[in-house]
This record gives structure tokens, sequence and C-alpha cells, in this order.
């Protein structure tokens, strides 16, 4: 039964088995092929051959988190089960490092860099770029943009190496909706699952993020935003991350060498900050760009053009009257940007809070009973899981094949008059 079910349905509704470990390997590119690896090795020969951190960056994760693991405890949800355990864990440590090490904007900085180079014109994964770890490379990480954010990185690995399964890209992205909740901003509505390049070779050409001082910024942002999708209300309202964090000359070439907000850290001292407080996320940003009053604070052209342009300054004006209207469209596009170009596994994706937050599609139990008994909450997995193996859900109904109707109207009518002239 399980060879003719999607990876993701078959993750939901294989049954709970036997304690003897072994693994079925299900191929994303087929997932109908399914294949027993050796039961000596605990998990498949994937697994088994680890490579050393310093060369992980050929990682096997894609091939390991298609799996489906069977265990003693059974069949079904262990690798994503095991993906949420090691989320939270991850989480928790990244909460932990931000205590000590305050890198809260450079983590954001990383998660957008990693995410921001998608091209939505492009359909191939991961040519089209966005949130898939590849911004690990050394030769990304040496893109002009990207200067300093190999401290990031410094950051990132010790967590990558405690939890092996999960993703670069995912820790990318947590790290980033981590610091922003931690430093006072809004809970990202995030999902997890993201799929790593294994290669350098798949990294995107360097170009594809924003300039901060282009001739013509509102134009430039747009070239730039567009390209991933985004608009104009969330060029703005994602710009508001400059409340995070400092700019220094001797990475991007902008900012002050240090200011009096800047000059005793916390972190690395120096730089020049957008906001006073640039360890929280609030609203600042748009009020100190309005006003201007600080010379201590920067403001990047592309910074200005948010109250210039009249597209973008509307939202900039709102956002600097309301911080509730800012943290809810923060949220929105932060979650956006962080899935942007990335390929899921399993492809719903996996919740931190658990899937119902997550899930939009609400499950309507009336149209699936026949009788005035309520389903089972495993028949309605498992009805779900039927669906969405054949790309519907329950709560919607599958696309009709006009052709087929109209082929089987044709039929009927053909037999009819041959019956009739008969
Ligand atoms: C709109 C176009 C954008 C431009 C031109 C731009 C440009 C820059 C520049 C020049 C820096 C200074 C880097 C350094 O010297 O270390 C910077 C830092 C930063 N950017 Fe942006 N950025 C843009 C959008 C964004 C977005 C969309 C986000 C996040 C959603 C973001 C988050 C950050 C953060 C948090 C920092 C501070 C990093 C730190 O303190 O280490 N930026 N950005």
């Amino acid at each position: 039964m399980a060879s003719s079910l999607s990876g993701a349905a078959a993750n939901r509704i294989l049954p709970v088995a036997s304690r003897a470990r072994f693994s079925l390997s299900l191929s994303s590119a087929s997932r109908s092929s399914l294949s027993l690896s050796s039961p000596s090795c605990p998990l498949s020969s994937a697994k088994c051959f680890r490579f050393s951190p310093f060369i992980s960056h050929l990682s096997l994760n894609s091939q390991r988190r298609s799996m489906v693991n069977v265990s003693s405890r059974g069949f079904g949800t262990v690798a994503a089960a095991l993906d949420l355990e090691q989320l939270k864990s991850a989480k928790d440590d990244i909460k932990e490092i931000l205590k000590t090490q305050f890198c809260h904007p450079i983590l954001v900085r990383l998660g957008w860099h990693d995410a921001g180079t998608y091209n939505k014109n492009i359909e191939e994964w991961p040519q089209r770029g966005g949130a898939n770890g590849s911004l690990r490379f050394e030769v990304e990480l040496k893109h002009g943009a990207n200067a300093g954010l190999v401290n990031a990185l410094k950051v990132i690995q010790p967590i990558k190496d405690k939890y092996s399964d999960v993703t670069y890209a995912d820790l990318f992205q947590l790290a980033s909706a981590t610091a922003i909740e931690e430093a006072g901003g809004p809970k990202i509505p995030m999902k997890y699952g993201r799929v790593d390049v294994t290669v350098p070779e798949q990294c995107p050409e360097e170009g594809r993020l924003p300039a901060a001082g282009p001739p013509s910024p509102a134009d430039h942002l747009r070239e730039v935003f567009y390209r991933m999708g985004l608009n104009d209300k969330e060029v703005v309202a994602l710009s508001g991350a400059h409340t995070l964090g400092r700019s220094r000359p001797e990475r991007s070439g902008w900012g002050k060498p240090e200011t009096k907000y800047t000059k005793d850290g916390p972190g690395a001292p120096g730089g020049q900050s957008w906001t006073v407080q640039w360890l929280k996320f609030d609203n600042s940003y748009f009020k100190d760009i309005k006003e201007r009053k600080d010379e201590n604070l920067l403001v990047l052209p592309t910074d200005a053009v948010l109250f210039e342009d009249p597209s973008f300054k509307v939202y900039a004006e709102k956002y600097a009257e309301d911080q509730e209207a800012f943290f809810k469209d923060y949220a929105e596009a932060h979650a956006k940007l962080s899935n942007l170009g990335a390929k899921f596994d399993p492809p719903e994706g996996i919740f931190l809070d658990g899937p119902k937050q997550a899930v939009p599609e609400k499950f309507v139990a009336a149209k699936y009973s026949s009788g005035k008994r309520e389903l089972s909450d495993t028949m309605k997995q498992k009805i779900r899981a039927e669906y969405e193996a054949v790309g519907g859900s329950p709560d919607k109904p599958l696309q009709s094949n006009y052709f087929l109707n109209i082929m089987i109207l044709i039929a009927a009518l053909a037999f009819l008059s041959s019956l009739v002239m008969n």
C-alpha cells in the first residue's frame, strides 16, 4: 500500500510498527518507488556514510530528509517527529546564544540573504535561488553583499553539527525568525523542512541582492523585490528589519565606524545603527527615518526612499504611526520571504507549533461522514492523506476533468442516437 502513496501521505498514514530498526527510503524524485536498506544499518546507507562537518557541504541531507523510518514504535511520523524535536532543541540553543552574543541582527541578515536571491522567473530548483542553504558556501559568502556574514555562519555551524537532520536552509530561517521574536518582534508563522543544496555549483550568481545606493533607489528596490515576487507593502515592511543592527564601513562601505550608540557594543563595538536601541525590534526605524533628527543614526538611500516614493510612503507613514500594523505586516512578509524558492520535504512543511496552527484548510467532517457519527481522527487523517496524494484536499473538490466529461457525453449521445436509428 505504502508504495502507492506520496512521501507526505505515507508519513501521515503508515501505522505504528516494530522496534527492529530499518528504513524505507522514498526517493523524492520518484516517491512511488520504495526500497529497503540493510537492517544492519540503522538508517539508510546515506545516513551511515557521514561526512566531516568541514566537507559537510556535500551533505546528504536532502536524501536523509525524505526517509520514512520504521522503528519499534512504528512506521510513520518518525522522520517528521525527529526533525521536530531537533528543530525545537535548535531553537532553544539559538535563544541561549542570543542571550550572550547579541547577534540578533546578523542572524536576521543571514536568513534574508539566503532567501533574497530568489528569482520567480526561474522555475527550476535550485537555479531559482532562495532559501536553500547555499549561503553556507564560500563562493556565495564572498559575494560583496554578504560581507561579514561568515560571522553568522560561525554561530550556526555548531548548531548544525549538533542537529544534523536540520538543514542549513532551515537553520538560517529558524535563527532569523527566533532573533526577531527574541528582540521583541512579532511571532512569525514559520514552516520548516527546507531542502539544502549540496554543492557550491548550485549557488546563485552574484548580484541578486539589492544595493544600498543605486542611482534610482525606488526603481532598484522594485526591480529586485518584484523579481522575488514581493510587493511595495512587503518592501517597506521588510525594510523595517533595519530597526535591528548596524552598518559597518569595513563590510558594506556604508555607515560610520562608530557612534555613541554603538561604541560600547553589546557584541563587537562599532558601526552605525538605524535606531537608538538597535537590539530591540519595534517601529522606531520608521519614526527615525521620517524625522532624521539624529545624525548618529543611519539612513541609506534605500531607506530614505521609503518616505519619498508615493506608494512606499503610504506604508512607511502607517508603520511609523502604528506599531501593531507594522508587526502584523512584518510577520507575514518575513514568513513569505523565508519560504522564497525553498523546496520543502515533506511538501507541506513541518510546523514547530503543531500542524493545526499552520494548516489553513479546515477539515469538514460532515461532508465525508455517511451517518450521524463523527469520523475518528485516524480516519480523517487517512482521507486527507488520500486526497493529498493525488494533489487535492478534503476541503476542496478535485478539479473535474472536463475533457473526459465531454467525451462521455458524446459517447452517450452517439449510443442513444444509434439506438434511435435502429
Ligand atoms: C531594501 C533593501 C536593503 C538594502 C539595500 C540593505 C542594505 C543593508 C546594508 C548596507 C547593511 C549593512 C551591512 C554591514 O555593513 O554589515 C544592512 C544590514 C542589515 N540588514 Fe539590510 N538591506 C536591505 C533589506 C533588508 C531586509 C529585507 C532585511 C531583513 C528582512 C534586512 C536586514 C538587515 C539587518 C538585520 C542588518 C544588520 C546586520 C548587522 O547588524 O550585522 N535588510 N542592510
